[in-house]
């Protein structure tokens, strides 16, 4: 019998990223993260982990310019996403987004390995407009027309916000794609594999592995994580408040969202490199009142549980401080992961093996109906 969650088990075989909770490493395509985040744009980091290298410059301009001239969003999706209630969670928005996008790809059927590829950046390219419909629409605003004089994340930021971003909030972002790109087997990735083992289409794969994202225990954290933060309060005396609502929360066994990991049991790789693109933005911003935060917080969880920051725990401040809405954030995770998820749905379909395990059962013996008449 395996592990409650599949813990500790190897489920498969990937080339795309490694992580490693001994070294507490992250390695894309055998790249550290770190080194990922500091020196690459999102794209070229797209790039690598769909096709296994760094682009090339003429690639890279290539790739650009297919992804520039994708992000005008297909008048058929505007009308399925406008016709949705404006209180509709912006997760339900952006699965139902990728799910109509399946249904309008002109590749839709061909599940090679180039059309997959093909779709990937198609999706890549329009996510940015769909989480702009999420944030503008309910708000009232006119649709901001995307801009390509911008990279992807600046982009992403101006066509949300309707503002010129400056180079301190695109770096910002531009880091948390990169590090939210790619993470293994998570349980949104495995569920992507598993769809695509039937043979299924990369649209249903995603749409799934959107649906997987949602959930509080995995990239719903990051929102949790900000509604944490309001819940205590910055400012004056945030230290006493975060030990107490800690105290709190411990005795009421919630589970504290932005810590843990199933994997990296001393921390996680990626927190450094958010947390230092964070303090920068906050520095940037005149809020170090949330850094303050932020670290009475963490000391608090460390000296109860011994339990260390996750990557969503900078994530959510930071995309506070970006402008985005609470509930966009997972949004903004989907943008990213929509990355990993491909890859992983190109490499599955490569050596597809049936994802179909067996379980242990527990319910009533066998027992029958009684007599007929
Ligand atoms: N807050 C409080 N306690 C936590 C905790 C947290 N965030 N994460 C783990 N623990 C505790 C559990 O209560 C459990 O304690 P117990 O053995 O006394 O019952 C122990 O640590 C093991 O936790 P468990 O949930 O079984 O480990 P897991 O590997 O299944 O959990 C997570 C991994 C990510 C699901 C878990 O840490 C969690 O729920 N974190 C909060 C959500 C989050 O930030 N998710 C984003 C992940 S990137």
């Amino acid at each position: 019998m395996s592990g409650r969650g599949l813990a500790g088990v190897v489920a498969g075989t990937t080339a795309v990223s490694k992580v490693d909770p001994e070294t507490n490493s992250l390695l894309y395509r055998g790249y550290p993260v770190q080194e990922l985040a500091a020196r690459c744009s999102f794209e070229e980091v797209a790039w690598l982990l769909w096709r296994g290298e760094l682009p090339a410059q003429e690639e890279l301009a290539a790739f650009r310019a297919r992804e520039r001239a994708g992000r005008a969003p297909d008048p058929a999706l505007l009308r399925v996403l406008d016709g949705l209630p404006a209180h509709a969670h912006p997760m339900d928005v952006v699965r139902t987004a990728v799910s109509v996008l399946g249904a309008l790809d002109p590749a839709a059927g061909d599940g090679s390995p180039a059309a997959e590829l093909a779709k990937a950046e198609r999706l890549l390219a329009v996510l940015p407009a769909v989480l702009a419909h999420v944030q503008r629409h309910r708000r009232g605003l006119e649709p901001v027309p995307a801009r390509d004089d911008l990279g992807y994340a600046a982009n992403l930021l101006w066509t949300t916000l309707g503002e010129e971003p400056d180079e301190i909030a695109v770096r910002t972002l531009e880091t948390s794609l990169v590090l939210y790109a790619e993470h293994s087997f998570n349980a949104s990735t495995f569920t992507a594999r598993v769809v695509t083992s039937t043979l299924s289409d990369l649209h249903s794969a995603v749409t799934a592995a959107v649906g997987a994202l949602k959930g509080p225990l995995h990239g719903g954290a990051n929102e949790a994580v900000w509604e944490v933060f309001q819940e205590i309060g910055p400012g004056e005396g945030a230290a006493r408040r975060a030990r107490a609502w800690l105290e709190r929360a411990l005795a009421e066994h919630r589970k504290v969202m932005g810590f843990g990991h199933r994997v990296y049991r001393s921390g996680d790789s990626r927190v450094p490199t958010m947390h230092e693109a964070l303090r920068r933005l906050a520095l940037a911003r005149g809020r170090e009142d949330l850094l303050d935060l932020y670290d009475a917080l963490e000391e608090a969880m460390t000296a109860a549980k011994g339990i260390a920051p996750n990557l969503d725990y900078p994530a959510g401040p930071a995309y506070h401080l970006l402008g985005f809405d609470t509930d966009v954030f997972t949004p903004l995770f989907v943008a990213a992961r929509v990355v990993g998820w491909s890859a992983h749905v190109v490499e599955q379909r490569a050596d597809n093996a049936l994802i179909r395990p067996l379980s242990d059962y527990d319910g009533p013996g066998e027992r029958h109906l009684p007599p007929a008449g």
